[in-house]
């Protein structure tokens, strides 16, 4: 266990927010967490992954634990499927890349998130196409007041596009340790059709693509449309793509016939949330150091010295323009602390 004091949380958290917190505590193992958990009122902790999902807005006068448990295991194989658990810390890109050299399929479409296991529950990671809900068997998390180990199946998460149980009925009461997957060892089922993944397949040569082919070709999609967080601080979409009744989205499409759109289900449509902003002009857009990034406006950056308040600030402005030009109201995807 490593702990230091009234410590810059600047290179634990993707957007380079500098804010101190009053203790970082790192814990590499299950009994060093619940050493912790045990010494520390339970109001007074704040975990912390791999900082790529949240702003910081102000220091954290808390004791902030850092969830760096490693480990991966095997814990049953049938012919085709492997179930694997991976501890919270283990990072999830490093995971994936595990997973696809051992040849087990499924993840590969959720290559180069940042970020670690342990939270990919908690908004129920996804792009192009999947969902860690399509893959994910259980999740062991303990509970912050009772120390109990509470196992969570699929079902319980009650996972759906960007959310989970972890966001809202049992927000801050647990802390996720490990998690279970089901993965394909044999005939993969590779999903190639969202976005430019076939045609980023096809630039590469490659006439039969294999579950690796699939995750390179994610791998050089992402890094051409997004920000490296090591070069530009940032936090991924900043805001959740917009659903809205197929009645809402008839209005808005009388207005803007070229708006894309994905039907949810019967009688929901999804707007992707980075056109709109792109659409109202602020692609782009800065304020100080806080910026729309110029090619995804979906992501907002830090180009530097921008605090917390400023990308803030910036947030605001722009969930206000969209009101304002869409009727439309954006929610953020990243936790504001
Ligand atoms: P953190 O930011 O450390 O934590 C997020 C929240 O979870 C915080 O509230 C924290 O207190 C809590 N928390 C952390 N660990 C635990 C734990 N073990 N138990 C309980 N609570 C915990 N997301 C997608 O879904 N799809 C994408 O394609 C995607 N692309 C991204 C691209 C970039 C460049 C970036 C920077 C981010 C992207 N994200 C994406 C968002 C982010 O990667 C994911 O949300 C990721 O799962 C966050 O993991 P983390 O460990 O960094 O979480
Ligand atoms: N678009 C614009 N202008 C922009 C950005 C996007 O017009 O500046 C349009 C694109 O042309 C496209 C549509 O919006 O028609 C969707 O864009 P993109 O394919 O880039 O995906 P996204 O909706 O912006 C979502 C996820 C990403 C995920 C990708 C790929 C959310 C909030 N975001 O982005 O997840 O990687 O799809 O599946 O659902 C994240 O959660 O942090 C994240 C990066």
């Amino acid at each position: 266990m490593k702990i230091s004091r009234n410590t810059s949380l600047k290179s634990y958290n993707t957007f380079g927010i500098d804010v101190k917190a009053k203790s970082l505590i790192s814990v590499n193992s299950i009994d060093e967490l619940i050493t912790v958990l045990k010494n520390n009122y339970y109001k007074d902790l704040f975990i912390l992954g791999g900082g790529s999902n949240m702003l910081l807005t102000k220091d954290i006068d808390m004791n902030v634990v850092h969830i760096d448990i490693k480990g991966i295991e095997v814990i049953r194989e049938t012919e085709d499927f492997v179930f694997v658990k991976a501890n919270a810390g283990e990072n999830w890109h490093q995971f994936v890349l595990y997973t696809l050299e051992q040849n087990w399929g499924g993840l590969e479409n959720l290559s180069l998130i940042p970020g670690n296991v342990g939270t990919s529950p908690i908004q129920n990671i996804g792009a192009y196409g999947v969902e860690l809900k399509d893959h994910f068997v259980s999740c062991n998390a303990i509970d912050i007041q009772s120390l109990e180990v509470v196992h969570f199946t699929a079902e319980e998460c009650e996972f759906e596009y960007r959310n989970s149980i972890f966001k809202h009925k049992v927000k801050g009461k647990f802390i996720i340790t490990s998690v279970v997957f089901k993965l394909k060892k044999t005939n993969h089922k590779l999903l190639t059709n969202y976005g430019a993944i076939n045609e980023a397949i096809m630039d590469m040569g490659i006439i039969n693509p294999g579950i690796r082919d699939v995750s390179n070709a994610v791998i050089k999609i992402r890094q051409q449309k997004l920000p490296d967080p090591k070069e530009l601080g940032n936090s991924g979409s900043f805001f959740k793509n917009p659903v809205i009744t197929t009645q809402e989205f008839e209005v808005l499409k009388m207005n803007f016939p070229e708006v894309p759109n994905y039907l949810v289900g019967n009688d929901s449509v999804k707007i992707p949330a980075g056109w709109l902003i792109d659409k109202a002009g602020l692609k782009g857009y800065r304020e100080g150091d806080a910026g729309v990034h110029k090619n995804q406006a979906l992501v907002l950056v830090n180009y530097g010295e921008a605090t917390g308040e400023d990308i803030l600030h910036l947030a605001k402005k722009v969930q206000g323009e969209i009101l304002k030009k869409f009727q439309i109201k954006l929610e953020p995807e990243v936790n504001i602390i």
